[in-house]
Parts: C-alpha cells; sequence; structure tokens
C-alpha cells in the first residue's frame, strides 16, 4: 500500500465533497420534509375535526388525537365530544330529558370489536356485542357527567333481551308525572333484526339503574324497530315506531303509565321505508325528522308536519339538511331532537338541536356526534352545517 493511498483523486474528491454537500443537506432536507407531513396532517386532521370545511364536510375515518373536542364553549359537529373526566362519551342513538334544571343523555355503549354476523352480511348489518345503556348529564349541553351503564347486559341467561347477542338502540327516556318514574323504551331485537320488539326499562332516578321488564309487539303483533317516544303538554305520550318491516311508521298512545301502549294508532308515512324518527312541537304543530332505511349508511333526511293531531295527517316537507352533503344528511342519521328549554316544556321552546348519529360501521365505537340547530324557514324546517356552535 504506497503512502498516498488514502488520499483521494480529483475525480474521487469530486464525488467526494458532492456526496458532503448532500450530506450537510440531508438533515435540513428531513427537518423540511417531515415539517410538511407534519403540516399537512394537521391541515388534514383539523379538517376532520371540523375547523376548516370550505370544500368538503369532514367525516372520522379513524380517530385521531385533533379529533377530541375538549372545547368547552362550542359544539364542534363531528368531533370526539369529550366527558368531564376526558373521556369520549358513549352515548349513540340517543335520547334526552330534561330534569330539574339537568339535561339527561342515554345512549347505546358501542364497546368492542365490530363484525358482521352472517345472518346480516346481505344488507351490511354489522355490530358489537351488547353492553349496555350509558347516561350523562350536564346543565348547560357542554359539559356531560357520566353516570354510568344504567341498562347492563344480562350475561347468565343466552335468551334474555340484554344478552350479549342481542341488539338494545335507541333508548328514549320519559319522566311520568303520574307514578314519578323514569322510562326507557328501546328497539330490542335478535342479532340478526328479525325479532323488532320494542322494550321498556323503568327506574325511580334520571341517572338510573333502570330495570328491565320486558319487550313485546304492540298493536297486534305488529314489528317494531327504531323508535322515539314523544310527551304532549297535557303528559300524554306516544311511541313512534318503525314497522311493517320498515315500510310504515306506526304512531300509537302510550298507557297512562307508560309502560305499554293502549291500543289505537296510526300507520304513516306509508311505502316511505323511514327509519330514526324524532319528533317536537312548535307553536301547536307537531314536527317530524328522520331518516331513509339504509343501515349505517346516511343518506337524506326526512322532515314533516302534522297541524292537527299527532296522529296525522302528516305532510312531508323534504330534506332539512341545506348545503353542502345535505344529501347525506351531513353523514349522519337523526336521533332526537332536542328542544333547548329550561322548563323541559318542549312546547314552550323556541330552539331545537337536531341531534343524529355519524355512525362508522367498520369501526362502530369510532362513531360520532353531529348537533346542530334547527331553523324554521318559510313553513319548513332547515339544518345547516356549522363547524362550531354555541347552544346557549
Ligand atoms: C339503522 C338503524 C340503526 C341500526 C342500524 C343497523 O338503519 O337506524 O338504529 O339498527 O340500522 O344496521
Amino acid at each position: 500500500m504506497n503512502e498516498h493511498s488514502h488520499l483521494l483523486s480529483k475525480n474521487d474528491c469530486d464525488v467526494y465533497h458532492r456526496q458532503r454537500r448532500y450530506y450537510s443537506y440531508l438533515p435540513s432536507c428531513i427537518t423540511i420534509t417531515i415539517l410538511c407531513i407534519c403540516f399537512s396532517v394537521v391541515l388534514t386532521n383539523k379538517h376532520f375535526q371540523g375547523i376548516r370545511s370550505t370544500t368538503s364536510i369532514p367525516i372520522n375515518s379513524s380517530s385521531s388525537i385533533l379529533d377530541y373536542d375538549n372545547d368547552k364553549k362550542y359544539i364542534h359537529p363531528g368531533s370526539i365530544f369529550l366527558d368531564t373526566q376526558n373521556k369520549p362519551i358513549n352515548a349513540h342513538g340517543g335520547g334526552f330529558i330534561f330534569y330539574n334544571n339537568t339535561y339527561y343523555w342515554y345512549g347505546e355503549i358501542k364497546v368492542g370489536s365490530t363484525y358482521l354476523p352472517p345472518s346480516n352480511a346481505d344488507w351490511g348489518g354489522t355490530r358489537v356485542d351488547l353492553t349496555g345503556i350509558s347516561c350523562y348529564s350536564s346543565t348547560d349541553l357542554l359539559n356531560w357527567r357520566y353516570n354510568g351503564n344504567v341498562l347492563p347486559t344480562v350475561l347468565n341467561d343466552t335468551e334474555h333481551d340484554l344478552n350479549i347477542d342481542k341488539v338494545a338502540e335507541r333508548p328514549k327516556v320519559v319522566y311520568n308525572e303520574r307514578t314519578n318514574k323514569f322510562v326507557m323504551w328501546l328497539h330490542i331485537d335478535s342479532m340478526d333484526y328479525k325479532r323488532a320488539r320494542s322494550g321498556v326499562a323503568i327506574s325511580d332516578r334520571p341517572e338510573g339503574p333502570f330495570t328491565y321488564i320486558n319487550s313485546f309487539r304492540s298493536n297486534a303483533n305488529q314489528m317494531a324497530r327504531d323508535l322515539t317516544v314523544f310527551v304532549d303538554d297535557n303528559t300524554r305520550a306516544y311511541l313512534f315506531y318503525s314497522s311493517e318491516d320498515n315500510a310504515a311508521l306506526h304512531v300509537t298512545e302510550l298507557s297512562d303509565d307508560y309502560l305499554s301502549t293502549k291500543g289505537n294508532y296510526s300507520r304513516i308515512f306509508i311505502d316511505r321505508y323511514m327509519e330514526a324518527p324524532t319528533i317536537f312541537k312548535k307553536d301547536g304543530a307537531y314536527y317530524f325528522i328522520g331518516s331513509g332505511c339504509t343501515a349505517w349508511q346516511p343518506n337524506a333526511a326526512r322532515s314533516a308536519v302534522s297541524y292537527t293531531s299527532i296522529f296525522g295527517p302528516w305532510k312531508e316537507l323534504g330534506n332539512p339538511a341545506q348545503g353542502l352533503d345535505a344529501n347525506t344528511t351531513f353523514h349522519s342519521q337523526s336521533t332526537y331532537v332536542l328542544p333547548v328549554v329550561g322548563d323541559g316544556d318542549s312546547s314552550g321552546s323556541e330552539r331545537f338541536i337536531f341531534i343524529a348519529d355519524r355512525w362508522n360501521e367498520k369501526n362502530l365505537s369510532d362513531s360520532r356526534y353531529i348537533w346542530l340547530p334547527i331553523s324554521f324557514e318559510e313553513d319548513r324546517l332547515a339544518i345547516h352545517w356549522h363547524d362550531k356552535w354555541s347552544p346557549t
């Protein structure tokens, strides 16, 4: 080996310097690239979060830290709502009551892996095992305290309506002034959705726990799936449920204790295949918002009004969602219309919140909530998208 053998030729030298230059640029290139990636991730996630949505309404794909909404001044539709312990609120297909100056939110607890039972393969009916019904409470609609699983699964009886293999959806709670009890109605079903029944549970307190009573098909064994309950000013209560294999909705009056149905009912929206019913009252008129029938996939919402009676005639008013992504109701499906009141009487309320689920059929536990104000525009209902808004 000669003594200069470690020295570089001119050519080698050029290559060496080029490489040195290249390697000296490399850290800054990498830094810039990382910064660019971070920046675009932040923008994308902000977009998903709903902070900026000028060209498209954000849809959750999988959750990211930026989806979490711990801004307690505004509602951010589509974000992950956090409870007062900073845990994601798990209350899907929800129902609400206002009692003793407090709002209560009841909903399906969706946890665990999402799977598609073979029986539901042809219509995409994914599910998670049944866990129960959650209850949250709030005095300002922004800070929600978790009160626990108020109607948990029954594990030791595989035939029970609340066994993990069953379906318990869309809990709606009403307060009965006569009995001083809180009554929960739910859609109870088998895994393949063929049992199609309504279930009832009862509690002495709004924060539960609730005691399950039974399930049944009312009005001469009519099928009953998605449901809601509405209490009128005169304390009469009405159950709305999707019936006739979802082809029509039925409206039926509840017994005085709200635990069963009286037997009088009317068929409404015949052959319109509506689900996810919600009812509210303003200035003496009854309003309806619901969805079409496309399993977990969103579709264009439906709305209707009845000026004379809750049994009808109901006049359809079209899709209340307006603007971009109205045809999927901003990627969501109705579950409740919440009167912002103070006295619990929906007829006196001027402000109503459209509450909907943005289902994630592949990961149901990552389903989100869409809360938006409802406006009344020339005798019809309108729901516009807001990235954020204040409910108070
Ligand atoms: C929807 C219904 C939901 C749930 C789902 C199952 O149409 O509104 O509550 O039952 O189907 O796929």
